[in-house]
Formats: structure tokens, sequence, C-alpha cells
């Protein structure tokens, strides 16, 4: 098959790697149309190959420029005849730091990408998601989302945000017959995870480390769900509950965790 027509598409911010990727290449090879977006072109170049060009649009985006954005999902309309079934709004960077350690710069950087990114990106795609039949907003947010994580507070703090975001989405988008939701990803064995986080995962339990395969596998099933918040793995909506009735055991537990790790 070539060209969008007739099929459904994909729309993925950060597809260059890890879990965009993953997913770029999950719903390819099950015959979906791919919007594939990063800032990393050599990766783009990499993934196009493995697609193939006719399967996709295959696109250098910054998910920060506004222009840009509009730029790429009219390019990215204008292929597929005006819809678009899933966005993904995936793009993240995860530079770590204690508050008052880390560069000011930096700070801004990571809430400009994973949540001013995000936002621009939602607003971008709604019109083509409110022409499109059955269609879902899903963005990553992450397991540190459920409680804030120190050493990473300010990448944290934006994955709550996206979190909030995605649930009043889920509300106002219901106007247009739009879905969202959002995925909550542990520890993934992508390049933005630290080598020390790596190291330190468990074998089995909430904290394993998880293959992206896994994230677009559960990106494939949250198309046909209607489901908000999806854990990856799925024992997280455990902890998800116990930091909602036990935030104080849970805040002494990752103070011993940081003193630990510190030593
Ligand atoms: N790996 C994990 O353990 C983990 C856990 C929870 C959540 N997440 C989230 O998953 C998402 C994907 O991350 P990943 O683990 O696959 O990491 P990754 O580093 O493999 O992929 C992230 C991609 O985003 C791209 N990107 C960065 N800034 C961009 C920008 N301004 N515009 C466009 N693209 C940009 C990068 O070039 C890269 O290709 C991120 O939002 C991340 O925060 C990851």
């Amino acid at each position: 098959m070539s060209g969008a027509e007739g099929r459904k598409s994909i729309f993925i911010t950060g597809a260059a790697s890890g879990i965009g990727r993953e997913t770029a290449l999950l719903f390819a090879g099950r015959g979906w149309f791919v919007g594939a977006h990063d800032v990393n072109a050599a990766g783009l170049a990499a993934l196009e190959k493995e697609i193939g060009a006719a399967n996709g649009v295959f696109a250098t985006l910054d998910v920060t420029d506004v222009d840009a954005f509009g730029k790429v999902m009219a390019e990215f309309g204008a292929a597929t005849g005006g819809t678009l079934d899933l966005m993904f709004g995936n793009a993240g960077i995860g530079m770590g730091g204690l508050i008052d350690e880390q560069p000011w710069e930096q700070a801004l950087q990571i809430i400009n990408v994973n949540l001013i990114g995000v936002l621009i990106g939602v607003r971008a795609a709604i019109p083509l998601l409110r022409a499109t039949p059955g269609s879902l907003n899903l963005i990553t947010s992450s397991s540190s989302a459920i409680f804030g994580t120190a050493g990473i507070g300010v990448y944290s703090a934006t994955k709550h945000a996206v979190r909030g975001l995605t649930e009043a989405l889920s509300i106002e988008l219901k106007r247009f017959g739009v879905r969202a939701a959002d995925l909550l990803p542990g520890l993934i064995d992508t390049p933005l995870l630290s080598d020390r986080m790596r190291a330190m995962a468990p074998a089995e339990g909430e904290w394993r480390l998880v293959k992206p395969l896994e994230v677009a596998e559960t990106v494939w099933k949250a198309y046909s769900a209607d489901v908000l918040h999806w854990y990856v793995p799925e024992e997280l909506r455990a902890f998800h509950a116990r930091v909602v009735n036990e935030p104080e055991a849970v805040r002494e537990e990752r103070t011993a965790l940081m003193a630990m790790m510190a030593e």
C-alpha cells in the first residue's frame, strides 16, 4: 500500500528514538500511515529507510516552535486528506538536577519541550482530530507524575502538568468526539534513561526495566479503548493508589532512597 489514502494515521513527536521510534515501527507494520517528527534528522532518515517513504511523512520539527508545528501539521493533513486518527505527543527531554543546583536555562528548556511543546502539539492537532471519527490525543507523561521525583523535580513537574492537561482535554475534547489519554511509563530502556537508573532497576515489580516495544503496544491498545491513564507496567497503578492514600509514607521511603543514592 502506498500513500495515506484509506489508512489510519498517527502523528508522532520524538519519533527518531526510544518509545516514539518503536511506536512508529509498530503502527507502520500494522498498516498505518505515520507522521514521524523529531529534532534528530539522522534518526528520522534511518526510520524512513525502515518504514519506507510511501508509508509516512518524515520531517524535522522542534516541538517548541509554534510556526514550524503548524507547518508540519498542515503538510501531514495534506498527505492524509485532512484526517488524523492518533496524535501522539511524546517528545521529551529528561535532564536531571536538584532544584537549587540545576542551571536556570536547563530548567526552562525542560519546561519548554515537555510542557509547552506538548501544548503546542495539541492545539495544532485539534482541527484534524475533530475531523476524524474515533480519534485520540495521547500524551507521554511519566511515572514521575505519580509522586514528585527528587533529583528530576522540574522534569517531574512537567509530567504532572501534562497529566493534568490530559484530564482537562478528556472532558473538553468530548465536544468534538475526540478522546484524550496519557501514558505513565516507569523505567523504559531508552537513551533517555540514565545508566544509573538502568543499573538500579530491579528484576521485577513496578520499577523493572521495560522495553520500549511494550510501551508501543500500549499505544496500540490505547487507540481502541476508553482509558484515561495507561500505566506501563500496569503495577504502577497500585503505586499510584498508595501515593494517594499514604503520601507521607512514600515521602519517607523516597527520602531514604535519596540518602542511599547520595552515599
Ligand atoms: N525512558 C523512560 O524511562 C521514560 C519514562 C517515563 C516517561 N518517558 C517519556 O517518554 C518520552 C519519550 O522518551 P524516550 O524514553 O523514548 O527517550 P528518547 O530520548 O529515546 O526519545 C526522545 C526523543 O524526543 C526527541 N526530542 C527531544 N527534544 C525535542 C524537541 N524539542 N522537538 C522534537 N523532538 C525532540 C529526541 O530527539 C528523541 O528522539 C519522553 O516524553 C519521556 O519523558 C520516558
